[in-house]
């Protein structure tokens, strides 16, 4: 599956308002970046919200389906009512399996550890923007990354959230930029 064929479906789940075209390709450019022929590969995802990124990454995961991959979803849906329904209505046209924890990352973080082989492959991190959240996100997640973990920050460099640039510079420090196309950066954990 191309970009374009998956941005076909993508591009009618939330809206550009949460993640624009540009940003979806590099999302997607991460993803190309990580080696799923190696082993179980684990993937997650913090904020779903209506699944816009989401659906992006599940379908680029369709055309995986001779490898051996778990995905986990984290969100706690709070930011209204019907949020949650939405989503999983949004995601369930992709023939995707996922583990959705209904929880803060903070919460979802030794569920996760249980759950997880620790290869972990790919991280996006679209959760909470505050730098006490954002902060907290590294530090669990993003520290204890494998080499060749490729990483994805959503509003890196947004003039709206400076504080978030600073922040992913700090934890992401030497890593290889794979991607980077407006306020979505993707870097790799380097080897050795
Ligand atoms: C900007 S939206 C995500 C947009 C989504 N990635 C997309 O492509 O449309 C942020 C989401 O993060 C969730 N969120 C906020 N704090 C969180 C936390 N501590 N852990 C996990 N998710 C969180 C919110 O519920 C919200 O759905």
């Amino acid at each position: 599956m191309t970009f374009e064929e998956a941005y076909a479906y993508t591009s009618h789940v939330g809206s550009m308002g949460s993640y624009t075209k540009e940003q979806l390709r590099a999302l997607w450019e991460g993803m190309e970046a990580t080696n799923p022929a190696f082993g179980h590969m684990d993937l997650i995802e913090i904020g779903c919200e209506y699944g816009r990124s989401t659906s992006l990454i599940m379908q680029w995961l369709c055309d995986k389906a001779q490898s051996d991959y778990s995905l986990y979803l984290i969100d706690p849906f709070t930011t209204g009512h019907d949020v949650m329904e939405r989503c999983m209505r949004n995601l369930s046209h992709i023939p995707v399996p996922f583990v959705l924890c209904k929880c803060s990352s903070a919460d979802a973080y030794w569920m996760i550890n249980k759950l997880t082989t620790g290869n972990r492959k790919f991280l996006h991190i679209d959760g909470d923007h505050e730098p006490d959240g954002l902060k907290a996100d590294c530090r669990l997640y993003v520290s204890e990354l494998w080499s060749g973990c490729v990483v994805a920050f959503h509003d890196y460099g947004c003039p709206g959230l400076p504080h978030i640039k600073p922040i992913v510079d700090t934890y992401t420090k030497g890593w290889e930029v794979v991607a980077h196309r407006e306020c979505c950066y993707v870097v790799r954990k380097p080897y050795g």
